[in-house]
C-alpha cells in the first residue's frame, strides 16, 4: 500500500467513511478540518470525490477490505496526533423506514436475506474507529437506524446498531443518536435523519451532562426556510421543448420534458395537491366533485386505492389523473402510485426530503410549487445546502451524468448541517461554550 501522505501537521484531522462524492465533507473542510482518508465502493463517486478533495486519500473499495489500509494510512498520516473527528455515513437502503414495507415483503418472498448485509457495515467502521480513538465521532443515517438490529456474531441474538456502537466505544465516550429535521438548521429541506455524536473529550462529555445528554438543544434550532425564500427568485422553468432550461442562469438549471399527458397532470395539479385528486376540466362541466385518492396501509406497506375514479363522476370524461392504458385489458386505469406521487409541493414550507429520484415527475412530493416542471438540478443542489460552498461537477475537465449528480445529491448529507455539527464540536473542544457546564467539568458525577 501506498505510505505517502499530504503533511497535515498543526491541523485538525477527520477520517471519513462511506463517503460517497464527498458532499458532507464541505461542512468539515469549511471548519478547517482536513480529511486526511475518505472511503467508497463506487468507482466514479471516489473519482469526483477527488476531484473536490485532491489532498484526501481516497480508499475505492469494500470497506471490509479496505479498512485496514485506511488504519494504516490513517495512523502513518496522523504522525502521532489525534483524530479529531471520525465521520461516517453507512448507506441507508437497508435501514430506510421509506423501504421497510418493500423490504419485509421481499424477505416474505424469499427473495432477500431478512438481515440487510448493509447493515453490518458499521462493523468494520467500528474497527476502524477503535484503532483511530478519534476525539469525536459522527455517525448520519435514517431515522430508521435508530431501531435496526444486527446480528454481531453469526450466531449470536441481534442487538441494536445504536447499541452496539455505544457497547463498542465503551465508557470513555458519552453521546448517542438523536432524530433531527434538516430544517431546523437552516436547511430548507425537511430531511429528518438520525445523528449520533460521541465524545471522549472531556469538555464535550461536560457538555452532554449539562443538557440532558443531547448534543441538540431545543433553543438552538432555527425559524424553518420555505421554498419560497430558497428557490423563488430563481428564473422559471417549463418542461416543454424550448422551455426546460436556463443555462445562461446556471448550467445545471434544467428540467426533463415532460410528454404531453402527463404536462396536462400537472398543469391542473394545485399547489400542495396531487394530481390524482385532478378535477374535471370539461369546459362544460368543470365539476369538483369527484372522490379523491386514497391510500391505504395494509400488510405493512401503503397500497395505492384502484378505486379513484378515473372519469369525472358527473360528465363521464376522463379526468386528468395519472392513468395509463393496461397493456392486457386494453382499458384506461389509474397508474399505480402515492399520494405522494405527482405531488406539488407548497411554496410556505420547506421542500420534502430530495432522493436521488427527485429530477422525477412521479417521485415524492417533486412538482415545483407553481411551475410545470420538477425541481431542476439546481434547485436541488439549493436546497441541499451544497451551493453555499464550492463543489465542481466535473472529472477530469468533463461535466459528470445528471445521474450520478442526482444519486450524489440524493444520497448525500446537506453540509450546512455538518458545519452546524462540526463548528459545535470545536467551540465546545474549545471551551468556548463553557458557561453552559461549567459546574460539570469541574465537579463530574
Ligand atoms: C449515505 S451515502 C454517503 C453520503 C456522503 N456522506 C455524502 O454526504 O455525500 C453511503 C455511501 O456508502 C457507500 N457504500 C455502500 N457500501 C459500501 C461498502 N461496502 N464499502 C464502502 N462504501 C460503501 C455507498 O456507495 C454510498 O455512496
Amino acid at each position: 500500500m501506498e505510505s505517502d501522505y499530504t503533511d497535515h501537521k498543526g491541523r485538525k484531522m477527520a477520517v471519513s467513511l462511506f463517503s460517497s462524492a464527498g458532499i458532507g465533507e464541505l461542512g468539515i473542510e469549511k471548519n478547517a478540518i482536513d480529511v486526511i482518508a475518505a472511503s467508497e465502493l463506487k468507482g466514479d463517486r471516489g473519482k469526483l470525490y477527488n476531484e473536490n478533495f485532491p489532498e484526501t486519500k481516497m480508499f475505492v473499495g469494500d470497506i471490509w477490505e479496505t479498512k485496514e489500509d485506511i488504519i494504516n494510512y490513517s495512523i502513518d498520516a496522523l504522525q502521532n496526533e489525534e483524530l479529531f473527528l471520525l465521520y461516517a455515513t453507512p448507506p441507508c437502503q437497508g435501514m430506510s423506514t421509506n423501504g421497510v414495507g418493500k423490504l419485509n415483503a421481499e424477505a416474505r418472498n424469499g427473495n432477500r436475506p431478512a438481515e440487510d448485509p448493509r447493515n453490518r457495515l458499521v462493523l468494520p467502521a467500528m474497527d476502524v474507529i477503535s484503532k483511530l480513538h478519534p476525539r469525536w465521532v459522527l455517525f448520519e443515517n435514517v431515522s430508521g437506524m435508530q431501531n435496526t438490529m444486527i446480528k454481531v456474531a453469526e450466531h449470536g441474538e441481534p442487538v441494536r446498531i445504536l447499541d452496539y456502537i455505544a457497547e463498542q466505544l465503551g465508557p470513555e465516550y458519552a453521546g448517542r443518536g438523536e432524530v433531527l429535521s434538516c430544517a431546523d438548521y437552516g436547511i430548507p429541506q425537511i430531511r429528518k435523519r438520525l445523528i449520533s455524536v460521541f465524545t471522549r473529550d472531556p469538555e464535550g462529555i461536560a457538555y452532554f451532562r449539562a443538557n440532558d445528554g443531547t448534543f441538540f438543544p431545543s433553543d438552538e434550532r432555527t425559524k424553518p426556510v420555505t421554498l419560497r425564500e430558497a428557490i423563488g427568485g430563481i428564473p422559471p422553468l417549463d418542461a416543454k421543448p424550448g422551455r426546460e432550461a436556463k443555462k445562461d442562469f446556471h448550467p445545471l438549471h434544467y428540467v426533463n420534458i415532460l410528454n404531453p399527458e402527463k404536462y396536462l397532470w400537472v398543469t391542473h395539479t394545485p399547489e400542495g395537491d396531487t394530481a390524482f385528486n385532478n378535477q374535471c376540466i370539461n369546459p362544460d362541466c368543470g365539476s369538483q366533485e369527484n372522490p379523491r385518492y386514497v391510500d391505504k396501509h395494509q400488510e405493512g406497506r401503503w397500497q395505492s386505492n384502484k378505486l379513484t375514479p378515473i372519469y369525472c363522476v358527473q360528465c363521464g370524461l376522463l379526468l386528468p389523473r395519472p392513468t395509463m392504458t393496461d397493456p392486457q385489458s386494453g382499458e384506461r386505469r389509474l397508474i399505480s402510485g402515492f399520494h405522494s406521487a405527482y405531488r406539488r409541493m407548497p411554496w410556505d414550507e420547506p421542500s420534502r426530503t430530495l432522493t436521488r429520484n427527485f429530477p422525477f415527475e412521479a417521485s415524492d412530493n417533486k412538482i415545483h410549487p407553481e411551475q410545470n416542471r420538477v425541481l431542476s438540478v439546481y434547485e436541488a443542489l439549493v436546497i441541499q445546502s451544497i451551493t453555499d460552498y464550492e463543489y465542481r461537477w466535473e472529472i477530469g475537465g468533463k461535466p459528470v451524468t445528471r445521474s450520478l449528480i442526482a444519486q450524489a445529491i440524493g444520497e448525500s448529507v446537506p453540509p450546512k448541517l455538518i458545519d452546524f455539527i462540526v463548528s459545535k464540536m470545536l467551540r465546545i473542544s474549545a471551551g468556548l461554550m463553557r458557561s453552559s457546564y461549567q459546574a460539570e467539568l469541574f465537579d463530574p458525577k
